[in-house]
């Protein structure tokens, strides 16, 4: 399965509302989801939305075990969440830097809620539903953004924290494609 190229900001499909899925356990729909893990695997991704590799659908993937673009980040369990629903369970916000694979080389620092109940359908079409808190519930506030045409420089409220890897982390080995 081939890793697929990553749009980057500036797209139009980036900037669409993704279809929901309607047809689970299809070839298509696995196939899809082979090249999406293909695609974050080798980009080091902390996730990816299916409109980032031009497929305008409901679905996201995202995990991180060890990621050297997020050192410091606790371990996501890798999921596949097609069709999701997110409900926020605090008022609590908390800020902290984002990347993201079509906005490369780039960090900016995005407020998110810290705790949230996320509900959809894996890839056969069994539904499920997990709270999550802190790393894990920005990171999937960050992909299901993804799906309503929202990068995170949208989010960001004060664009001076916002800029180059390389400047702003002059120390890290931030690898970025
Ligand atoms: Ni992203």
């Amino acid at each position: 399965m081939p890793v697929r190229d990553v749009l980057r900001m500036g797209h139009p499909v980036l900037r669409e509302r993704a279809k929901p899925v309607e047809a689970f356990g299809t070839p298509e729909l696995r196939a899809l989801l082979e090249d999406m893990k293909e695609t974050m695997a080798a980009k080091s991704g902390a996730g990816l939305a299916a409109p980032q590799i031009g497929v305008s659908q409901r679905i996201v993937i995202f995990g991180v075990d060890h990621n050297p673009r997020y050192p410091d980040a606790e371990p996501v369990p890798f999921t596949v969440l097609v069709n999701p629903k997110l409900v926020m369970l605090t008022r609590e916000v908390e800020e902290d830097w984002e990347g993201c694979l079509s906005v490369p080389g780039m960090r900016g620092v995005v407020p998110r809620y810290t705790k949230l109940k996320y509900s959809g359908f894996d890839i056969e079409g069994t539904p499920f539903e997990r709270v999550a808190e802190g790393f894990h519930a920005r990171v999937v506030q960050h992909e299901c953004d993804h799906l309503d045409g929202i990068l995170y420089p949208q989010r960001m409220t004060d664009l001076s924290r916002f800029g180059f890897n390389e400047e702003l982390f002059p120390d890290e080995e931030i690898r970025d494609d």
